[in-house]
């Protein structure tokens, strides 16, 4: 990976935290998907009745808690970055950044909507299923606004393995999506045509967006 300046020492601490945000961020959102990916599979009552259960509960939270963790790390980094100086209220408010501030405050509000489904899990047994349920809908908000965020503001977006991690991020999520708005589940399910037609129109929108910015 080419350094951003020459080879002094000061250079050499630039891009290593450079390097943690970029490889901290692109992680993250490998396991947002990830994490999103499993939700969907488990909303839909993938997980087998009998052992081994790959598709479970715990797998679903043990991946969020690391994207978490990962997210932690991608901010610190850019924090730290002295190429790029942020001051810490730069890093948790959003707008108020002097490096590309729309495109970062979108990963700043991704942050927010993440700490949000995860507190509301946590507390799920005092909010009741259907206040958990509806906290748990900005996950899909945590995964859009983490995709636009990266694809704008990241250094990699153009290479062909980023374009293929953010189609192909998009493409599972939106088919999933589109499964799970289709087909009923359980006896009392029903079926979100509407729904389903405006998430294949924005999947389609942003694959195609993706691949040909
Ligand atoms: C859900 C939370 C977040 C996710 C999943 C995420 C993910 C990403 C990804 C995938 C990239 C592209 C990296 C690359 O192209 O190599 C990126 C870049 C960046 N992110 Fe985030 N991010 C999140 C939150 C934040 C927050 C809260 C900040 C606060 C300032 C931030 C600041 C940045 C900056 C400055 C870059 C550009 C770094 C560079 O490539 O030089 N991100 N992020």
């Amino acid at each position: 990976m080419a350094g951003r300046d020459g080879g002094t020492h000061m250079s050499q601490w630039n891009d290593i935290v450079w390097n943690v945000a970029r490889a901290g961020g692109l992680t993250a959102y490998v396991l947002v998907t990830l994490s999103v990916v499993l939700g969907l599979a488990l909303s839909m009552r993938w997980q087998g009745t009998r052992w081994p259960r790959f598709i479970t509960n715990e797998l679903h939270g043990f991946v969020t808690l690391l994207s978490l963790v990962f997210i932690a790390v991608h901010i610190a980094a850019v924090w730290l970055d002295p190429y790029l100086g942020l001051g810490w209220n730069e890093v948790l408010l959003p707008f108020t950044s002097h490096y590309r501030p729309i495109w970062t405050a979108l990963g700043i509000v991704a942050l927010y909507f993440a700490l949000a489904v995860w507190i509301t899990t946590q507390l799920r047994a005092r909010i009741g299923h259907t206040w958990w349920r509806r906290f748990h809908l900005l996950a899909f908000g945590v995964f859009a606004l983490s995709c636009v965020h990266g694809i704008m503001s990241g250094t990699d977006t153009s290479t062909p393995w980023a374009i293929g991690m953010y189609a192909g991020s998009l493409v599972l999520v939106g088919g999933l999506l589109q499964l799970r708005l289709l087909v009923p589940v359980g006896t009392r399910g029903r079926a979100h045509p509407n729904l389903a037609t405006i998430a294949l129109l924005t999947t389609l929108g942003g694959v195609i967006w993706s691949v040909a910015r």
